[in-house]
């Protein structure tokens, strides 16, 4: 319970991809049910926690680096409790203990259920016992034992803690069993197991019911979900078939997808279901057969080329991202021109271009050196981003004039920071800014609207764009509240 007169306030930091964002919010939604409100100040907080990523060292860098400012945090308050959590805390365990003595818990991805307990625990603790929740490894016990120790974490949240109330991430699966030579992942979050089907439709109809329209699909491998209920087996195509009528639901979104598991009947599923949204993040890694060898990624160039030839068939109107690596051990300059080609060739909406990282403990960092100089590294990842950013914006061109829909998430980008610089002359009243908004293929559109259209969906005529942006006008707007709420919008 919180003191007397005062709410406890928590300070929570989170690095990572969208399962941390969503690990986060659920995490802080359990803690808000024992009296805590978010600080964004460590100082002011009574409980700190770091929800960590090891996918890069950067990431982990940066979390031992905010660890390191903390050493004496403690002083003027003794019962500051300091928490690490996420797939660093499953990774590194004693090692976090042992380069930040000041932490008081480390939690993995399997366990956090448990931080309510732990953080009360440890405040009860007179001498400070640091206390460790975590998973086994993956070679340390029996399939079942192992997948039966990383638990997926996903009760029900209220609506008012949710960061958005008209989008959320459902997760339908956790782990990963691809096991790619380069990448912790398999590690840190355990064995691939999908949650059940009914439990899903379960969570995506609460959510509908507290207002949510977005929903996003979250799964390392996202389409290599399977789950047999009652003696049916459910694929990703029939999950989004399960879903997909809930009322008020507007849009279904999934990620990341792997090229390998990209079947037939999921392609036909997004075609298929008008609230399916016309976008496929199906990262192809790298350009050259040998290097995707190496990262035994399990396909080659071609067969992505096949896989991408049958998205390109079935919904022609579909966006496609992809990641890349590039700087991977042995990349041949011809190597990572074959990278360029793949980029150039395939004509991605954008790709997330990441610089190798050797990372303990997988097959790549025993097997093969790292040995392109993170100058090279640099170079090609620069090379590549100007490349895409090129392709991006002809692609883009091609909307000028044409009209998209759009779920209109917020201020756009500027106008958040300039109305963060404008916060003293705040008057409160909704006036035209820059908004902005995703079309059914997940493109950025940016146009002025009233701050009202937040949540609603609108038309937009695009008559401008740059490589990562739209830039339109307003056409219409679905009316979906009732008249007073309705404003004239400014523009
Ligand atoms: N499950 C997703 C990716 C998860 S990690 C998938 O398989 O597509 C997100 C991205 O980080 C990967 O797609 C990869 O491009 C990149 N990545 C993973 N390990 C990396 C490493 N050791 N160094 C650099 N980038 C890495
Ligand atoms: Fe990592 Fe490969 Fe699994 Fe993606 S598919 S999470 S890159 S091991
Ligand atoms: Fe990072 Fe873990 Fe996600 S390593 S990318 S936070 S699954």
């Amino acid at each position: 319970m919180p003191d007397q007169g005062h709410n406890r306030q928590l300070y929570i930091q989170t690095v990572g991809c969208q399962m941390n964002l969503l690990d986060s919010e659920l995490v802080v939604a359990a803690l808000r049910k024992d009296g805590y409100e978010l600080t964004d100040t460590p100082k002011c907080a009574d409980t700190i926690l770091f929800n960590t990523c090891s996918v890069r060292e950067h990431a982990e860098h940066k979390i031992y680096s905010a660890l390191g400012r903390l050493k004496y945090a403690k002083r003027g308050n003794p019962q500051k409790v300091i928490g690490v959590m996420g797939c660093m805390a499953q990774k590194d365990q004693d090692l976090i203990f042992h380069r930040a003595p000041h932490v008081d818990f480390v939690v993995g991805t399997g366990q956090l259920a448990e931080i309510p307990r732990l953080i009360k625990e440890t405040r009860g603790l007179a001498g400070r016992v640091q206390q460790k929740a975590v998973s086994l490894g993956r070679r340390d016990g029996s399939a079942a034992k192992i997948a039966g120790s990383f638990q997926s974490y996903d009760p029900l949240r209220d609506p008012e803690m949710r960061p958005t109330p008209f989008q959320a991430f459902v997760r339908i699966m956790i782990g990963c069993d691809k096991f790619c030579t380069y990448c912790v992942v398999p590690a840190t979050r355990g064995p691939e197991q999908s949650r059940p089907p009914s439990q899903i439709a379960q969570e995506v109809s609460v959510l509908a019911h507290q207002g949510v329209k977005e929903i996003t699909l979250l799964g390392q491998t996202v389409n290599s979900y399977r789950h047999t209920e009652n003696g049916r087996m459910y694929r990703l195509s029939d999950l989004l078939a399960l879903i997909h009528d809930t009322n008020g639901i507007e849009r279904i979104r999934f990620i990341t997808s792997y090229p390998k598991d990209m079947t037939n009947d999921l392609l036909q599923a997004v075609r298929d279901l008008p609230k399916a949204v016309r976008y496929l993040h199906v990262p192809l890694q790298h350009g050259c057969n040998e290097i995707l060898r190496q990262m035994k990624r399990g396909y080659t160039v071609e067969e992505y080329r096949d896989m991408m030839h049958s998205i390109r068939t079935t919904i022609p109107d579909c966006s496609v991202s992809s990641d890349f690596i590039v700087g991977f051990c042995g990349e041949s300059e011809p190597a990572h021109q074959k990278s360029m080609d793949a980029v150039s060739e395939f004509r991605f909406k954008n790709s997330f271009i990441f610089k190798y990282s050797e990372r303990p403990g997988t097959k790549a960092a025993t097997m093969f050196p790292d040995d392109i100089a993170d100058r090279i590294k640099r170079q090609r990842n620069n090379d590549m981003l100007d490349l895409q950013n090129r392709i991006s914006e002809e692609d883009n061109a091609a909307f000028i004039g044409r009209q998209v829909r759009v779920l209109v998430e917020g201020p756009s980008k500027s106008a958040a920071k300039q109305a963060a610089r404008n916060t003293k002359r705040a008057s409160g009243i909704s006036v035209a800014t820059q908004l902005m908004g995703r079309s059914d293929c997940d493109r950025i559109v940016v146009f002025d609207g009233n701050p009202r259209l937040v949540g609603t969906t609108a038309d937009i005529e695009v008559h401008d764009c740059t490589g990562t942006t739209l830039i339109g006008s307003i056409v219409t707007r679905d009316v979906q509240h009732s008249s007073t709420e309705m404003l004239p919008i400014l523009s």
